[in-house]
């Protein structure tokens, strides 16, 4: 019915009304991207059907003008198909998905994305331009705190998460949008961390890193594509008809359409991979981009290409349907209006249960680096805290980046939070000490870091002298990771260090709560304060799910989904990096190793504490049906009170015919047990974990030595072996 309906309905349809439906635009000039070159008579071509769909346009009110536009002006009134950058929440905020990956829970990151979802349905849009699932290995770029971290096990089990968080059950249901996994592919991998520089990947990184988060995203039903600005092997992915029409529209069988980033067709030009837009166009519609973002690449030219008999019409026809099903499916042709309804948007955004679920969800993406002498919990009977830090009053620091509708102020600061938890018998002596940043807080500018005044020391100071415990709080504004937001050092920005040793030199009893879109790299920090709390840019709710852990009404069970460096020269560092021919360590100059320091990072993936201890015994391994491999561990909880674990399965296979990792994710669970408890847990092994990709993409598994190691974190492992054999399946 779908098809036969899409078919009537192409069959209707002029060419220039075909490729209209290729055409985004935005509402709002520079909003997500540069304004490109050829951009005019917009309301025209609304009005003739020529616009398939608009990005930035928000609000019940505003998506019903546009759409009203568009349905009751042009000859078919195909509706439009509204996209917006939802990352995080719509309204209510939830924690960046960097954040959010620390929870290693696909079920808490469903959550997030289904209310996202929600609310933007109910604010008029129907798509939202996430998940981002590019594994990130460099801390530099700052569009790490879009992804899920830097393996591809557990940002695969994610972004298939967040993707069927988005689109419920079906597509049709009102309370749910359509998904697009971005960016395809490789994106992540831009030389020094610097965004849209040149990335260079083997096919084996491609397949066996950074596709399998997209593959798992197809399976869970992601209806859109976004690619990405980069080459792969030399050709822009815009042009990449590998990547594009072979494997996703072919091997792994995707219906949905591809979305070009903003102008990334048009940006084939400065690549040098195209003379100009026309050939752009030609380059890109031919290998999958199915719609043209803020190019006018296609609005320009592919009329000119299929009259020429450059392009063929059936490509152009495949594309169309391809937009045309999504409409479908989210039931456009029914109702073009049904996300548009103020009452519904009124009622919706930002309610008391959305909050209430960004709470939950924040608490779960804390990460609690370090609790030497157990600072953690706040002991009952403290009875002043000192609130410091540029961070620690901040009511918008929380919201992040890409906070789409988020009111600016809006979310619940640091010391609101612990004023609320502490009550009225203990005293909070509150006090800035520096401003981290100089700038106006904005998308789309520069980020300066305050280096000169230091006018509020001495308040800060003087609120530690007269506490008995200090709360820091530092770290990253929010502008200064996301799109555009490389840095070449990771380190702790502006006066923050000195401030820091200023209260360290009158009351060392310091809890650090860090608030970052990226890892930072902080040796310094970590050798001398003895609680470090990671918190991200947790959202609305911040202040309240901070406060929980740091009373103890919520025991922290996050875990680093990305490495943190000790420094910028150890960057990119990986736990899932491959052996070398000299590993080491040895006791001599020729080996794998930097001369002036350790190549252990400063907190491993997997790595957070818990308020408990955990104790791990009696890894065994049952090998004898190699078609599911059983690996079992004893987890005790030895500590003195509730808690939760993250049990991460590692692997690796120890011979291969291409060389592998020397660890690879492969199962986790999450665990709670009661003081005392013990528990036995079992991980089934299969092909699916124990293959790899080899340089043509297909997917081999190789019997041989595999070592398996279970643990806390990817370097605090026990680990066993076993021989598969895969002729004695039984
Ligand atoms: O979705 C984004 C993308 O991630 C980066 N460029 C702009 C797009 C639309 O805002």
């Amino acid at each position: 019915e779908e098809q036969a309906f899409i078919a009537e309905l192409l069959g209707k349809m002029t060419l220039e009304e075909k490729i209209g439906q290729l055409h985004q635009i935005t509402s709002q000039w520079n909003m997500t991207g540069p304004a490109p070159e050829y951009a005019q008579g917009h309301e025209e071509k609304l009005k003739s059907g020529l616009v398939g769909s608009m990005l930035n346009v928000i609000g019940a009110e505003a998506t019903l003008n546009a759409q009203k536009l568009v349905v009751e002006n042009s000859r078919l009134g195909i509706p439009l198909i509204f996209g917006y950058d939802v990352i995080h929440g719509y309204r209510t905020m939830f924690p960046v998905p960097l954040g959010e990956a620390s929870s290693w829970d696909p079920e808490t990151v469903k959550l997030s994305a289904s209310i996202a979802a929600l609310e933007s349905a109910a604010a008029g849009l129907h798509w939202t331009f996430a998940p981002m699932m590019d594994v990130g290995r460099d801390a530099r770029w700052g569009r790490v705190m879009e992804g899920a971290g830097e393996d591809p096990y557990l940002a695969s089990l994610l972004s298939a998460a967040r993707v069927r968080g988005f689109q419920g059950e079906s597509l049709a249901d009102e309370k749910t949008i359509a998904a697009c996994a971005k960016h395809f592919a490789g994106y992540a991998f831009a030389e020094s961390g610097k965004d849209y520089n040149n990335v260079d990947i083997s096919n084996a990184t491609l397949h066996n890193v950074i596709l399998p988060p997209f593959k798992a995203s197809t399976e869970a039903g992601a209806a859109t594509y976004m690619n990405s600005f980069n080459t792969i092997q030399g050709l822009p992915a815009s042009a990449n008809e590998y990547i594009q029409r072979q494997l996703l529209k072919g091997d792994w069988g995707f219906d949905g359409f591809v979305v070009s980033d903003w102008n990334s067709i048009g940006e084939m030009v400065a690549h040098g991979a195209a003379a100009d837009l026309k050939e752009a166009a030609k380059l890109a519609i031919q290998a999958g981009s199915d719609m043209d973002m803020e190019g006018n690449a296609y609005t320009n030219f592919l009329a000119e290409l299929v009259e020429e008999g450059t392009v063929d019409i059936k490509i152009i026809d495949d594309a169309v349907r391809r937009v045309l099903t999504i409409k479908y499916r989210l039931g456009l042709f029914e109702d073009p209006y049904k996300y548009s309804n103020k009452e519904w948007e009124k009622n919706t955004l930002y309610s008391l249960g959305n909050k209430s679920a960004a709470r939950k969800v924040a608490r779960e993406s804390i990460v609690l680096l370090k609790n030497e002498g157990k600072k953690l919990p706040i002991n009952e009977s403290i009875k002043s805290i000192a609130v410091i830090g540029p961070l620690a009053d901040d009511k918008d620091a929380p919201l992040g980046n890409w906070r789409a509708d988020a009111v600016a102020n809006s979310a619940v600061s640091v010391l609101e939070g612990v004023k609320a938890r502490a009550g009225n018998n203990v005293t909070i002596n509150y006090a800035k000490g520096c401003d981290l940043v100089t700038s106006e807080r904005s998308f789309a500018g520069e980020v300066q870091f305050n280096t000169t005044d230091r006018s509020g020391f001495a308040a800060a100071v003087a609120a530690a002298k007269k506490s008995e415990i200090v709360l820091l709080a530092i770290g990253e504004d929010c502008y200064q990771s996301g799109e555009g937001r490389s840095q070449a050092d990771i380190g702790l920005k502006g006066l923050q260090m000195e401030l820091f040793d200023a209260i360290y030199a009158v009351n060392p009893n310091i809890v650090i709560v860090l608030m970052n879109g990226r890892p930072l790299a902080i040796p310094e920090l970590d050798a001398k304060a003895p609680a470090i709390l990671e918190t991200w840019f947790l959202g609305s709710e911040a202040g309240n799910a901070i406060a929980d852990v740091l009373f103890g009404d919520h025991n922290p069970s996050g875990k680093l989904p990305m490495t943190f460096p000790r420094s910028n020269g150890q960057i990119p560092i990986y736990y899932n990096h491959m052996n070398t021919g000299r590993p080491g360590p040895k006791n001599e100059v020729f080996w794998s190793h930097y001369t002036d320091q350790t190549n252990a990072p400063l907190y491993p993936f997997g790595f957070g504490l818990s308020y408990t201890d955990f104790e791990y015994t009696n890894l065994t391994v049952d090998s004898s049906n190699p078609a599911s491999i059983q690996v079992s561990v004893s987890l005790k909880n030895t500590g003195s009170v509730t808690g939760t674990e993250v049990v991460q399965l590692y692997i690796r296979d120890k011979i291969a015919s291409l060389v592998r990792p020397v660890k690879e994710l492969k199962g986790f669970q999450k665990v709670t047990l009661k003081s005392g408890e013990s528990k036995d847990l079992t991980f089934v092994l299969t092909e699916k974990e124990l293959g790899f990709y080899d340089n043509d993409g297909k997917y081999k598994v190789e019997d041989g030595e595999f070592e398996v190691m279970v643990g806390t974190n990817s370097a605090d492992l026990l680990n066993a072996t076993f021989l598969l054999n895969t002729a004695t399946v039984q």
